[in-house]
């Protein structure tokens, strides 16, 4: 039994691009699965597919398993052998998690392509894949829920006139079978979102493509997988060899936690690359600040060959502790000297972050969990103008630190001159 949308979506011809975009529980995975399955069987025998997500981990979990409760037996597969066959034909199993995923896929001649969640897959996957589906014939079935009305997803597929392509926008409303069985289950998911704030409300429950409101990142916090990376390597996986490997430090005085970022300046100043950070939750006494500065300077110093610069926060007892760690520093015989860190206004500092990442010149490594959460919650103070909050709701001490490991260099980093 379907929802009279799915219905509708199951009578459709189907274009080269079929996506199925709205809110959650919405019944696009489930109907536009099934589709699949029968596009697949109607295909030639020896033709082959993909299926693809973010990860293979969450494609088994949002699909794999449903599709073979839809088909039985007509779908076998493994996520260790990347593999699955579906009505005899072979599917390739793949995560496009990180933009090298793409060369996973170079090779392929596909019949046609299935993609769940589509907005959290590289742009550059997304159009290989495409490239690839060159087979007569071929078509991609993707399913999405809305994310920012920037994201390439909506201006290069949805509002994309150009392209042959059927959209189909889902309503919270439209799975009708799953709401009438528990209505209690819906209006609590409802609830849910409603109380995590516009922003979500907004696209998981209304299936709108909008903006976050409040949201200071918005570029990074609406797509942060765009700026993520596994490793500090370039487009073709080679070590990157930085110009600065420079560490911010936030004594964070009066919230007891001291922060240290380790920041990779590429030569010309073209990239910046969060490397590592240690966030200490807690009381520590100076000493043993000193000691998981010293280790952490030896870590980075074994990871990227150097370590040129260090900047410490001033003002309340900085300075005293900046002091204490350039005698310790000395007394081990390590070359580093901590500086004063330059304190730029905080909407600069802002703006130069916003202006790496909207040129796709700021990357952070995916174990700098601290940074990478900074970015995703911080947010516009609404009662002081151009001001951040700050307010101990999320950890401002890991962005300070990050500002302080790169200001030095701002004018350098703004500088739009592309030596390349
Ligand atoms: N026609 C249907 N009959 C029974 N259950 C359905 C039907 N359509 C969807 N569902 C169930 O409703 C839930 C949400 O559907 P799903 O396709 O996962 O939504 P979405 O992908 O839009 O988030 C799932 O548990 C799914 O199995
Ligand atoms: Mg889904």
């Amino acid at each position: 039994m379907l929802n009279p949308k799915q219905i509708d979506f199951m009578l459709a011809d189907d274009k080269v691009i079929n996506l199925l975009t709205g809110s959650v529980r919405s019944g696009k995975t489930y109907v536009s699965l099934l589709k699949w399955a029968i596009f697949v069987a109607s295909m030639p025998i020896n033709s082959e597919f993909l299926m693809t997500g973010k990860t293979i981990t969450s494609l088994k979990r949002n699909c794999l398993g449903l599709l073979q409760d839809l088909v039985g037996k007509n779908f076998t597969y493994s996520t260790s052998q990347k593999m699955g066959v579906l009505f005899g034909r072979k599917v390739w199993l793949e995560g496009a998690n990180d933009e090298r995923a793409e060369s996973k896929i170079r090779g392929m001649t596909l019949a046609g392509a299935y993609v769940d969640e589509l907005t959290q897959i590289p742009f550059e996957f997304y159009s290989m894949l495409l490239s690839r589906l060159s087979v007569k014939g071929a078509k991609l079935y993707a399913t999405t829920n809305p994310d920012s009305p920037t994201h390439w997803v909506k201006e290069l597929i949805i509002d994309n006139d150009e392209i042959e392509k059927a959209i189909w926008n889902f309503s919270f409303d439209d799975n009708e079978i799953l709401k009438r069985e528990n209505e209690d289950y819906f209006n609590n998911l409802k609830q849910q979102y409603q109380s995590m704030g516009g922003v979500f409300y907004e696209r998981f429950i209304l299936g709108l493509w909008v903006m976050a409101e409040g949201i200071i990142y918005k570029q990074f916090a609406n797509n942060p997988e765009m700026f993520i990376r596994d490793e500090a390597v370039d487009k073709n996986g080679n070590k990157l060899n930085f110009l600065i490997v420079s560490i911010g430090i936030d004594y964070g005085a009066t919230r007891g936690q001291t922060t240290f970022k380790a920041t990779g300046i590429t030569p010309y100043f073209k990239e910046v690359w969060c490397l590592d950070e240690v966030n200490l939750e807690g009381l520590y006494t100076p000493e043993e600040i000193y000691e998981e500065f010293d280790k952490f300077y030896y870590k980075i110093v074994k990871e990227y060959g150097k370590c040129t610069h260090a900047w410490g926060d001033w003002g309340s007892l900085g300075e005293v502790l900046s002091f204490g760690l350039n005698r310790h520093l000395q007394q081990k015989g390590i070359p580093l000297k901590i500086e004063n860190c330059i304190k730029l206004q905080i909407n600069d500092r802002i703006y130069l972050d916003c202006y790496l990442f909207a040129n796709s010149r700021m990357f952070i490594l995916r174990k700098c969990e601290y940074l990478i959460n900074s970015y995703k919650q911080a947010v516009w103070d609404e009662k002081h103008e151009d001001c951040r909050l700050d307010d101990g709701s999320f950890d401002v001490d890991s962005l300070d630190a990050h500002e302080y490991s790169i200001s030095a260099w701002y004018d350098k980093l703004m500088t739009n001159i592309n030596p390349f």
